[in-house]
This record gives C-alpha cells, sequence and structure tokens, in this order.
C-alpha cells in the first residue's frame, strides 16, 4: 500500500455515512509521520497553552512537539518570544521545564542569551577568527495570542494566526476566554499516534461504553450549528446544567456574560490539527496533544475559570470538584487510547466504517490527508458535511 497515493484514501473521501477510516498505518507508520510533522505541525499554528504560563516578565517555559523544541518566554518589556531551545554554539537545549531568570545560560559551555534570543557573552572566543556574538542570536518561531491561547508557527509563509482561527473567536467571545486564569496544567506522555487521542475526544460514540460508570448519564442533543470559517470545528450540545462535574457536586455559577445557547450547553472545539477546548457553561478545560513520534503523544490539560472565582474561599473545593471529574474520564480516555494504537500495530487490522457519531472522527482525517497529499484544502467542505448529518 503506497501511503502518499490517493486511491489509498478512496473511501475515506467519501461521505460520513459511506466512508471508511484511515489505514492504521497512518496511526504508526514513521514515513507517514515524517510527511504529517512537515505538512501540518511545521506548516500551521499550534497550540502551546495559556499565556499565563509566562505571566510574569523573565518567565519562560519549554514546549517540544514534532521535533520543533521552544522556549517561550516573556522578556522584561512583557512581550512574548517563541525562541528555539537550541544553543548556537553546538546546539544543547539551553532550557529544561520552565522558570524565572533574567537570562538564559547553555548548560554545555556556557553561552548567554537574553530573553528576546540575543546572544550576549560567549566565553573564551576571542581567538575564533571573526566571530561576533551579533551573529548569532537564537533562532525564532512566530508567536501569537488568541484570548490568552499562545499559539506558534515555524513557518514564515503561513497566513496570521487570526486567518487560521477565522471566525471562531467572534464566536466564543462572550465566554470571555481573555479574562480566565489556569487553574491546573496536568501532562500525560502516552503511548499512542496523535491522531488517535484527538479523534477520541471529538467523538461521544465511545461514551456509553468507556465512560459507562462516569460521564454516560448526562444526557444532551447534539445540534448541528453553521461550520464557520476557519481551521477549526465545532460541536455544539444542548443540555442543563453543567457536564464538566460528576453527578451531584457542587461547582461555580454559570459565567455571566452568557445567554441563550451558550448558557446551556457544552461546546467541543478542534482547532487543527491538534488543540481541542471543552467548554461548559461554568468553565474551560482544553487539551494540546504535542507529537512526540509516531506512537507517542505529549498531552496537556489546562482547567481555567473565570478570573474572579479565584477569590471565592471556596475556590480550591470547588475547583477539585472539576479536576476529579478531568482525572477520572481524562485517565479513562488515555487508557483506550493506548489500547486501541496496540491493536493498529496488527499486522492484519484493516479501516472499519463510521458511525455517524464520529463527523469529527472523519473531518480531522480529510482534513490531514489534504495536507499530507498536498491536495486543495476547504475544511469547510467537511464543516458543511458535518452540519447536514
Ligand atoms: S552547546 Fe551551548 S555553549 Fe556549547
Ligand atoms: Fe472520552
Amino acid at each position: 500500500m503506497n501511503l502518499f497515493d490517493r486511491e489509498t484514501y478512496r473511501d475515506v473521501r467519501k461521505p460520513l455515512d459511506q466512508a471508511a477510516g484511515l489505514p492504521p498505518r497512518c496511526y504508526t507508520d514513521p514515513s507517514f509521520y515524517q510527511r504529517e510533522v512537515e505538512t501540518i505541525f511545521h506548516r500551521g499554528w499550534i497550540m502551546v497553552g495559556r499565556e499565563d504560563r509566562v505571566a510574569a516578565p523573565g518567565s519562560w517555559c519549554t514546549i517540544r512537539f514534532a521535533n520543533v523544541s521552544l522556549v517561550l518566554t516573556r522578556d522584561a518589556t512583557g512581550k512574548l518570544h517563541a525562541l528555539a531551545n537550541a544553543c548556537r554554539h553546538r546546539g544543547s537545549p539551553i532550557a529544561q521545564g520552565e522558570g524565572q531568570s533574567r537570562n538564559l545560560v547553555c548548560p554545555y559551555h556556557a553561552w548567554s542569551y537574553s530573553l528576546d534570543g540575543k546572544l550576549l557573552a560567549a566565553p573564551a572566543m576571542a581567538d575564533s577568527v571573526g566571530f561576533s556574538t551579533d551573529d548569532y542570536p537564537l533562532h525564532a518561531a512566530r508567536i501569537d495570542t488568541w484570548a490568552g491561547f499562545m499559539f506558534v508557527c515555524v513557518s514564515e509563509d503561513v497566513p496570521p494566526l487570526a486567518s487560521w482561527l477565522g471566525d471562531l473567536p467572534a464566536r466564543l467571545e462572550m465566554y470571555g476566554f481573555g479574562q480566565m486564569r489556569t487553574a491546573r496544567r496536568v501532562t500525560y506522555d502516552l503511548d499512542c499516534n496523535w491522531k488517535v487521542w484527538v479523534e477520541n475526544f471529538m467523538e461521544g460514540y465511545h461514551i456509553p461504553t468507556v465512560h459507562r460508570s462516569t460521564i454516560s448519564r448526562q444526557k444532551a442533543i447534539n445540534i448541528p450549528e453553521d461550520p464557520g470559517r476557519g481551521e477549526y470545528t465545532a460541536i455544539y450540545e444542548r443540555h442543563e446544567g453543567t457536564r464538566a462535574l460528576l453527578h451531584g457536586d457542587p461547582g461555580f455559577p454559570p459565567i455571566e456574560t452568557l445567554s441563550g445557547d451558550s448558557s446551556l450547553g457544552s461546546r467541543f472545539i478542534l482547532v487543527y490539527p491538534a488543540a481541542m477546548l471543552a467548554i461548559a457553561n461554568d468553565t474551560m478545560w482544553c487539551f494540546e496533544a504535542h507529537p512526540q513520534g509516531p506512537e507517542r503523544t505529549h498531552l496537556v490539560l489546562t482547567s481555567c475559570f473565570p478570573a474572579q472565582r479565584f477569590e471565592r474561599p471556596d475556590f480550591q473545593a470547588l475547583a477539585d470538584n472539576y479536576f476529579k471529574r478531568q482525572d477520572i474520564v481524562v485517565r479513562e480516555d488515555n487508557d483506550i487510547s493506548e489500547l486501541q494504537q496496540r491493536g493498529l500495530q496488527s499486522w492484519h487490522v484493516t479501516p472499519g466504517r463510521f458511525c455517524i457519531k464520529e463527523k469529527i472522527v472523519h473531518a480531522l482525517d480529510n482534513w490531514v490527508i489534504d495536507r499530507v497529499l498536498g491536495e486543495q484544502h476547504d475544511s469547510a467542505r467537511y464543516g458543511s458535511e458535518v452540519a447536514s448529518v
């Protein structure tokens, strides 16, 4: 089978009710993964968490996905930078984890850099003919923000973040994400392809089985919405109250700025390729699936609440109820994703047919193929198909 021949994907391209899934090798094959790295993760805006992770001037954190290793810094003037985490001397990472400092000093031979990437000093280089620190700043990627989310892009010729997001910021404005703060950040290292986890998150077909004893009792009506314009796809489910808590647990009141549909339901947004927002009427929690190899994914879960909730004396007790629900459900999703990956490795596994509850899985798979094959893409095409189901 040729993974780069469009004929291979004939059944994936069909409408959802006739379509089959991706060939299993798309979740295991190093050459397919490498093509995804080049055509997707190096050619788009990748969400890398919330801005308050580097809130104060001088703070920095590191991030790694798809062969991209970055230090995100906030310099003394408050400006964000996405610097390549590779020393200009012999390539050592200059930072690990996260921290706060005036400079970044390479742990190998102590070249030191400012938080905007300039090389400040390079010890004992006076005899290296023609060497100037001006010629060796850290390489940099593009960084931009929307409502407190940070996005990076390693390509110079991808249009700005605003074009990538399209009308999504306007559609979600009433939630006030820009006024939310991070209450908790949790990471997981998973033995599965990045698409396995994203696909799981964006379909409800598995809820009665995988989440049988946790969230399967929460009933909702799926309401098709205008697919919108931008590199994202969205699900809206109408129901009473919040789905961010386990049954019976107390939580926070609804976000004050919500009205109409938004106050009566949940939204699940996939910002392509691998950022997922779960939005209830009282909270927002989001996931970043960062590929580390064909069968390895670093998953980040960030939980946010409106800033004023943090001032409540019962904040931690109530927030813990949301975390309890997330911890249980995410573990169930992680376990089934790693299990599915093991199945995808078997020699005899073949693509199956979709249930119509897997419309976003189908949309993502087609979006990926568009990129990997370099075909004309039009995400709205899948979006409108989604809305018609
Ligand atoms: S590799 Fe960084 S100073 Fe040598
Ligand atoms: Fe799930």
